[in-house]
């Protein structure tokens, strides 16, 4: 991302870069949403839930970068921080992330710098998701400027789980009980039988569907 003057570090370069970060989350808001529509037109079925979306505060922006050593300037964010325009797409069963992920690939302007698929390999915490980096172009009146963001897919079951487990990782500042570490495991685990089991009932029933069309 190139700003318009040089090593701008004022209150109008942190402007300019918010309304590009939120005009990139606008545009991969509407493929989203245009996907879902021609899903559901082909295949009288959504993949996709719900979308939430968000910007990453000014203040979490400096802590990462503090995290890292590095000083908190405009091209350090730019350069080093990922998920300053976030994400995330939850849908109902398992196999709609791929689904999702490979037509997010599949879009011509979208470039996709990396991957990580929490899905097969979950964290130790028992975290699961799916999350892609890309970059989008945000066109604006004199250029174009391609710009990051973080996408994180997963299903309903896998969102509940992490957003309460961010909660408690929250709470406790880190600093988790080892007890309540492990009771996030097994839930982890409970989440991961209960995603099989409800993809597999929704496949059954597909298929009774289709045999019945059969008839
Ligand atoms: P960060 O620098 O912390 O963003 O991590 P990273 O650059 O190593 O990327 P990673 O893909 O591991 O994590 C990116 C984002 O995924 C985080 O900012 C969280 O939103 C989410 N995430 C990753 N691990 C966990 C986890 O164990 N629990 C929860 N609730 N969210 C997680
Ligand atoms: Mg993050």
């Amino acid at each position: 991302m190139e700003l318009k003057e040089d090593n701008g570090e004022g209150v109008d370069s942190w402007k300019e870069v918010t309304l590009i970060y939120n005009a990139a989350l606008k545009m991969i808001e509407t493929r989203m949403d245009i996907l879902n529509d021609e899903f559901q037109h082909v295949h009288q079925y959504n993949p996709i839930e719900h979308i939430k979306s968000r910007i990453k505060t000014p203040e979490s922006i400096v802590k990462k970068l503090k995290r890292d050593g590095r000083e908190s300037t405009i091209s350090n964010m730019i350069k080093y921080i990922n998920d300053i325009a976030g994400i995330r797409i939850i849908c109902s069963f398992t196999s709609d992330i791929y689904r999702i992920a490979d037509m997010i690939g599949e879009q011509v302007d979208i470039k996709v710098l990396a991957v990580k698929d929490y899905i097969t390999f979950p964290k130790a915490s028992g975290y699961k998701s799916y999350h892609m980096i890309v970059t989008v172009p945000v066109f604006l009146s004199d250029r174009t400027v391609d710009t990051k963001v973080e996408i994180q897919i997963r299903t309903v079951a896998m969102d509940f789980w992490a957003s309460l487990e961010h909660k408690i990782h929250y709470k406790f500042e880190g600093d988790v009980p080892e007890y309540i570490k492990t009771e996030l495991v097994e839930c982890a685990k409970m989440v991961s039988d209960l995603d099989i089991r409800m993809l597999k009932l929704n496949e059954e029933i597909l298929e009774m569907a289709r045999e019945g069309l059969d008839e």
